[in-house]
């Protein structure tokens, strides 16, 4: 398992919180309620943002702007979600956070599609299963366990 196996098990994850919020912010007459879920959900999203910013771009940004530019969308996705969170406005508040949802959904596909299959082309598979401990390390996962060869799997 490499770096961008997990890092797109992640936007699968992610995009399930997206659909959920999006659905509060659309039924939802509370702004603090939505507020916190945002909140919430933003702690992941950061973290998965943090872990592309430092750890997988810097291994490819010299050669691939398209890095810097997904790096950029960070930024400006982080920039609405604060600007949501200083929203004193409910319909304010949902024009807001329905744009960075939007720009979540994007920014996720242009990686999956475009950014990701480039990366792999770039670095060799030793170097994104390398990145993909480090990833694993931070997400507290036990990799070792899971790709030791403990022979074939159990049928369900
Ligand atoms: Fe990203
Ligand atoms: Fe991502």
């Amino acid at each position: 398992m490499d770096i961008i196996d997990g890092l797109v098990g992640e936007h699968a994850v992610l995009l399930t919180l997206i659909d959920q919020i999006e659905q509060l912010s659309l039924h939802t007459p509370n702004l603090d309620e939505l507020k916190r879920a945002v909140s919430l959900f933003g702690v992941p999203l950061r973290q998965h943002a943090d872990i592309e910013d430092n750890v997988l771009f810097p291994a490819v940004d010299t050669q691939l702007d398209l890095a810097i530019s997904c790096h950029q969308e960070h930024r400006e996705i982080h920039a609405i979600n604060r600007q949501f969170q200083r929203c004193a406005s409910l319909v304010e508040g949902r024009t807001l956070l329905l744009e960075a949802l939007a720009r979540e959904r994007k920014h996720f596909l242009r990686e999956e599609t475009e950014l990701f299959p480039l990366i792999r082309k770039v670095l060799k598979k030793e170097q994104l299963d390398s990145l993909g401990r480090i990833w694993a390390q931070k997400r507290k996962i036990q990799l070792t366990a899971l790709t030791e060869d403990n022979g074939p799997l159990a049928p369900f």
